[in-house]
Formats: structure tokens, C-alpha cells, sequence
């Protein structure tokens, strides 16, 4: 008789990409540091935890092209906690420079967005993205904030926080390129692009990252996401009327053809058509369960073939121009 032994499945090291220009020199990040080779599988051990890199190892990184190092993901949250510690400080030090700084914020605001939603606790997400949004317009209203850099740094992956962290950039850097130049309107509005989305926390996960086209009873249980933001957020007295629009109305298109009311152009709030602007940007331009990122070029191409139909034609040509790098 054949005795059957039960083996444990050995555990697999996974790794989480570290982006080069959060780490500061002489800084312990007390963890160990990976690199991998361009086309290869395999990680090799970079730097021991305990031992900080010095100026001339992030110079030898960048010489050689290096952008990401990579930790070991059960040594994440010491990153996590390492980037939100120092970001302050970060953000405040004139030597690092601004796409450096700016890649710091955009980790925190993903990471601070993904715990803040992942709690699916409203009324501490809105604190945590006010907080996260005057540093957000801090850095984008910097004379020597450039969008094209600031782009370069951003992630681009499909998860709700990423894209909501995105499009809080993206629509503050929109309004700012519009001539809104109240710090107060383009913190709303940072503030907008972060919550925008709230409502597709109540969506399974199973819909939200399906590879494959959704059923008509999906499509329309992703089409109450505005709706159900809107109603969490509506009973708040400490949100604006353009926020909330933001969040009701940037699936709304100027044919009416939107959702989830149908309101034409003239129905829709400046600050929802910026927010409907963008929020297809970042869409297209990010990898999705279903496809890879499209390059800007196929996104500027499809945008403009929905300019003046889903998305109003001026604030697409103001988009276009504030992000073009020539
Ligand atoms: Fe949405
Ligand atoms: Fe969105």
C-alpha cells in the first residue's frame, strides 16, 4: 500500500518594484534591495538591508539606466512606511528634483489611497486625499514643474488607487493649463480627481479586473459606480458642488449619451468635463486586465475622434497641448 506524504508547497519569493527616484542618499530603508537584468528572470541581491546607498550608487544607477530595484514583497510595507516618513522632508529638500519629488508623492498617494479605500471608510479616505491633494498642487503649481516629466514618473497599472491617484494629477494639471489659479479651486479639484471613482469600491474585484467582456448585468453594475460615489459623498457638508460633480457626472458625455443620467453638454459641470477628459487619458494610456497600455499617439488619435461627441473638444486640445513634450 502506497502511503500518500503531504508536502507543503514551497514558498514563492515574489518581488515589488522599488522606483529609483523615491530613494534618498545615506538613507536606511532597512531592507534589502534587488536588481534584476533587463530580460531576465532571476533578482539578484543589490543591496543588504542596514547598508543605506550613497550618491555615487543612485549616480551608477542612473548612468546605467537603472529606474527600479526591486524588494522582497513580504518587506513592502517597511518601504511603504519609509516613503510616507520621509515625505516631508522629501518633498521639501530643493536638491532633489521636482519628477523626483513628484515620484515620491504619486507612491504615497497610491499606497495612502489603496489603505484608505481598501478600509472603505468615506469619511477617512476624504481627510487622507485633502491631505494628499495640497501636496499634490504644491508640486504641480512649481514654476519648474514640467507635465511631460511629472507623466514620466507615474504608474500605470489598472488598480482603482493608481488610476484614482492619476487622474487627482492629471485633472489638477488640466485645470491649472484651463487658468484656474485659485489654490483653493485646484485643491478641490485634486481632491475630486482622488474620490472620483469611490464608487466602484462596492464592485467585486472578480468584475473590476475581468480579462474578459463583460456581461450586459456587469456593464451595468459598473455603471452605478458615479451614482453610489455620489450618494456617499452627497450627504458631506464639506465637499463642493463641483467636487461631487466630478464624481456624478465624469461618465457623462456632451451627446448625452452618457451615464449614469444622460446629461448633454450644457448640463455638465466644467469640472466633470475636466474629470471626463482625463479619466479616459489615464484609462487608455494604463494597462487594463484586458489590454496592454496604448501609446500616446493611439490615445490622442481616439480622443480626438470622440472630441465634441463624448468629451468637450477644447479641454481635449488643452490636454493634448499641456502634456506634449514639444
Ligand atoms: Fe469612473
Ligand atoms: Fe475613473
Amino acid at each position: 500500500m502506497t502511503t500518500l506524504v503531504y508536502e507543503p508547497p514551497v514558498a514563492q519569493t515574489s518581488y515589488i518594484p522599488v522606483s529609483v527616484m523615491t530613494l534618498r542618499p545615506d538613507q536606511s530603508l532597512g531592507i534589502a534591495l534587488f536588481l534584476r537584468e533587463p530580460g531576465a528572470r532571476s533578482y539578484f541581491l543589490y543591496r543588504d538591508k542596514g547598508i543605506p546607498l550613497n550618491a555615487s550608487d543612485l549616480e551608477g544607477l542612473q548612468a546605467r539606466g537603472s529606474t527600479t530595484l526591486y524588494a522582497k514583497s513580504d518587506e513592502f510595507e517597511i518601504y511603504q512606511q519609509y516613503l510616507r516618513g520621509s515625505l516631508d522632508s522629501a518633498l521639501a529638500d530643493e536638491s532633489v528634483p521636482v519628477a523626483n519629488r513628484f515620484s515620491h508623492l504619486n507612491e504615497v498617494v497610491r499606497d495612502v489611497l489603496a489603505e484608505s479605500f481598501h478600509r472603505g471608510e468615506t469619511s477617512g479616505a476624504v481627510t487622507t486625499c485633502r491631505n494628499l491633494a495640497e501636496k499634490t498642487v504644491d508640486l504641480i503649481c512649481r514654476k519648474d514643474a514640467v507635465a511631460s516629466e511629472l507623466l514620466g514618473v507615474m504608474y500605470h497599472d489598472y488598480h482603482t488607487f493608481t488610476h484614482s491617484a492619476n487622474v487627482s494629477f492629471y485633472c489638477t494639471i488640466l485645470a491649472k493649463s484651463l487658468g484656474i489659479s485659485s489654490r483653493a479651486d485646484l485643491h478641490r479639484i485634486a481632491v475630486g480627481g482622488m474620490l472620483h471613482d469611490l464608487g466602484k469600491l462596492d464592485i467585486s474585484d472578480r468584475i473590476l479586473t475581468k480579462a474578459g467582456t463583460l456581461t450586459s448585468a456587469e456593464r451595468n453594475i459598473v455603471k452605478q459606480h458615479p451614482r453610489t460615489g455620489f450618494l456617499k459623498l452627497s450627504r458631506r457638508h464639506d465637499l463642493s458642488h463641483g467636487q461631487l460633480m466630478m464624481v456624478y457626472q465624469h461618465h457623462e458625455r456632451i451627446d448625452g449619451k452618457g451615464y449614469p443620467v444622460g446629461h448633454v453638454g450644457s448640463e455638465i459641470h466644467d469640472w466633470g468635463k475636466i474629470c471626463a477628459v482625463v479619466d479616459v487619458y489615464e484609462a487608455l494610456s494604463s494597462n487594463r486586465p484586458y489590454r496592454c497600455a496604448l501609446g500616446q499617439d493611439e490615445v490622442f488619435r481616439l480622443m480626438g475622434r470622440d472630441a465634441g461627441l463624448a468629451l468637450d473638444k477644447d479641454l481635449i486640445a488643452c490636454w493634448m497641448q499641456a502634456i506634449s513634450t514639444t
